[in-house]
């Protein structure tokens, strides 16, 4: 059987990884900056990971969602300690996609309407409702676009309040940063703006975290820079550091409906004691804070070259936008320099190194990418 061919694939096959660090089967070494996608948080087979997980799995590796799993209620403590809302309740499951699902449900549930309000250039999974949600229609099918979801424009906040003004908007969809749509930050003051108007309006706002949130920006979440409280966060990718896991924090106003929500593998044995010593590595090694210092030194010393248009991102979580096609600089990047980025659209090089990326690594993307332009 082959496989179904829907990646993009590099020619490099990693076999081994420890902190920044991927090692392919050919022994060459390479330097993370794209974390595998904002998945790897505290870097790659952390010592105290590895041992979480491998001692996990000898004691019991899973069971259902009927029966008490002190682990998750850890989790529960931690994280809410952990990100500033212990006052929230927290909703597992697996994915980002599926954590955007149910918050879209949720949203739905809560107002009994059916539309949605996101934003152009969003990302937010491939799932039923979150790829509607998608402003990208090549991969929304005829079955996904019965949905009833607006597109509006980032930083339009008139524009927004045009759509709820209607009555019949269920909830708002924003990214803490927009990642895959070329890491647009939105305005603070737009920030505040969304929660005003979802008050009045009585709609849900949904923040979804999936790649900006797990201390990525120096804040736990993106939009605690604007100093808001959406009713809903949705969570993924750095919440395990690669063992699938995702979640939503979900603010006192909604009800508790048993069977409302639910999923075999959410909230595992496995995901929990990976998710636990993630959070525990965080405090320990002061992680968020050296996402920010780090990401500032990136921001700082990044060559300033005529083909580079921007810059911009917070923490670790940035774009360097060029006024050219970027895969010939991220293959010679990966190929020459043994250095893995991502990208964002044709002309972005985008940046999500593991949080636990030194200002040493971080200099070193800076003269191999110095070299290249
Ligand atoms: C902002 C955002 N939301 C949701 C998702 C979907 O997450 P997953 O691929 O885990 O379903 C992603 C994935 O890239 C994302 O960046």
């Amino acid at each position: 059987m082959e496989l179904f061919d829907v990646y993009s694939l590099f020619d490099v096959t990693p076999v081994k990884a420890a902190g920044c660090t991927i090692w392919d089967d050919k022994g060459t070494e390479y330097l993370d900056l794209y974390g595998g996608h904002a998945v790897i948080s505290v870097g790659h087979c952390h010592p105290r990971y590895t041992a979480a997980l491998m001692s996990q799995a000898g004691r019991i590796g899973f069971y259902s969602n009927s029966v008490h799993n002190p682990l998750q209620e850890k989790l529960a403590h931690l994280l809410g300690e952990a990100c500033g809302y212990p006052h929230y309740r927290l909703f597992l499951d697996n994915s980002g996609a599926e954590s955007n699902e149910n918050a879209l449900k949720m949203a739905s549930f809560h107002t009994g309407k059916d539309r949605i309000v996101a934003f152009r250039k969003s990302f937010h999974g491939r799932t039923s409702g979150a790829v509607a949600a998608t402003d990208n229609p090549a991969i929304v099918s005829p079955f996904n676009a019965v949905h009833k979801v607006t597109f509006c424009n980032l930083d339009d906040a008139a524009g927004v309040e045009a759509e709820l003004a209607g009555g019949d908007v269920a909830g708002v969809i924003v990214e803490g940063i927009q990642g895959c749509g070329g890491i647009n930050v939105p305005s603070d003051g737009f920030m505040r703006d969304l929660r005003n108007l979802c008050t009045k309006y009585g709609a849900v706002l949904i923040l979804d975290e999936v790649q900006s949130g797990y201390g990525r920006t120096g804040h736990f979440f993106a939009h605690q820079w604007a100093g808001i409280e959406p009713d809903i966060i949705t969570m993924g990718k750095g919440i395990a550091n690669g063992f699938p896991c995702g979640g939503i924090l979900l603010s006192p106003m909604f009800e508790t409906v048993k069977g409302r929500l639910g999923t075999t593998f959410g909230g595992n044995y496995l995901a929990m004691a990976a998710a636990v010593s993630v959070l525990e590595i965080m405090q320990e090694e002061k992680l968020m804070e050296n996402a920010l210092k780090v990401g500032e030194i990136l921001k700082g010393e990044l060559p300033r070259k005529d083909c580079i248009e921007d810059i911009r991102g917070r923490g670790l979580m940035l774009g360097i936008e060029f006024n050219c096609d970027v895969a010939p600089i991220r293959k010679a990047l990966l190929y020459d320099k043994h250095i893995f980025t991502g990208v964002a659209g044709n002309n972005m090089i985008r940046l999500l190194a593991p949080l636990c990326l030194t200002a040493d690594e971080a200099r070193t993307f800076i003269d191999a990418l110095n070299g290249l332009l």
